[in-house]
């Protein structure tokens, strides 16, 4: 992983914008069982909360894929100093399975909406679930990391890194 002083501005946005419509899908999943099944009857569907869903979905796949481009480009900080290998292991863990999660997800999706394969609407769903138990965990992590070992690591997503 290629060692940056802190994150830049493009990537705290995205990473705080992702976050955002993520959890706001997850408001709006609840009748989406309902929607799915009146939409591949080709049933006429509301604007809200279903194609609304269908979109903010679809938005987290191109906000994602911008975040993993930009990654590539501009890279990410090390894991605080001082952190014991297995924290530091178990982190980088999580954010894999945090990216991999933020495509499965609205890939799952779309199968389910636009192609009607049953099963990707329960793995969507098993996916978006999984996503909100390990962001949790991670938020979790990230609090315990500023406020009980007092590292400031909140810092690096709120407040921009210029290069020196
Ligand atoms: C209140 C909620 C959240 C807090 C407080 C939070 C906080 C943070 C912090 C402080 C970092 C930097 C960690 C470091 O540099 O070691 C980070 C990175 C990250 N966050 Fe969050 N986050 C939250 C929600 C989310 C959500 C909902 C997702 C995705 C669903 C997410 C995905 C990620 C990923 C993938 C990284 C790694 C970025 C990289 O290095 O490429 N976060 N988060």
């Amino acid at each position: 992983m290629p060692g940056t002083v802190g994150y830049r501005r493009v990537q705290i946005a995205l990473h705080w914008a992702i976050a955002v419509v993520i959890a706001a899908n997850y408001l709006l999943g609840d009748d989406m069982g309902r929607a799915l099944r009146t939409h591949l009857q080709g049933g006429e569907v509301g604007l809200f909360p279903a194609m609304m869903h269908v979109w903010l979905g679809l938005a987290v796949l191109v906000l994602v894929a911008l975040r993993l481009g930009v990654r590539l480009i501009l890279g990410v900080p090390e894991a605080p100093a001082g952190d014991p290998e297995l924290l530091r292991r178990a982190g980088h863990l999580v954010h894999v399975a945090l990216y991999v999660l933020m495509i499965a997800m609205p890939v799952f999706g779309v199968l389910a909406w636009y192609a009607g394969i049953g099963v990707a609407g329960d793995a969507h769903e098993i996916a978006a679930n999984l996503i909100m138990l390990l962001a949790g965990l991670h938020a979790v992590a990230a609090l315990f990391h500023h406020y009980v070992l007092g590292d400031g690591l909140m810092w690096r997503m709120l407040r921009a890194q210029s290069r020196h």
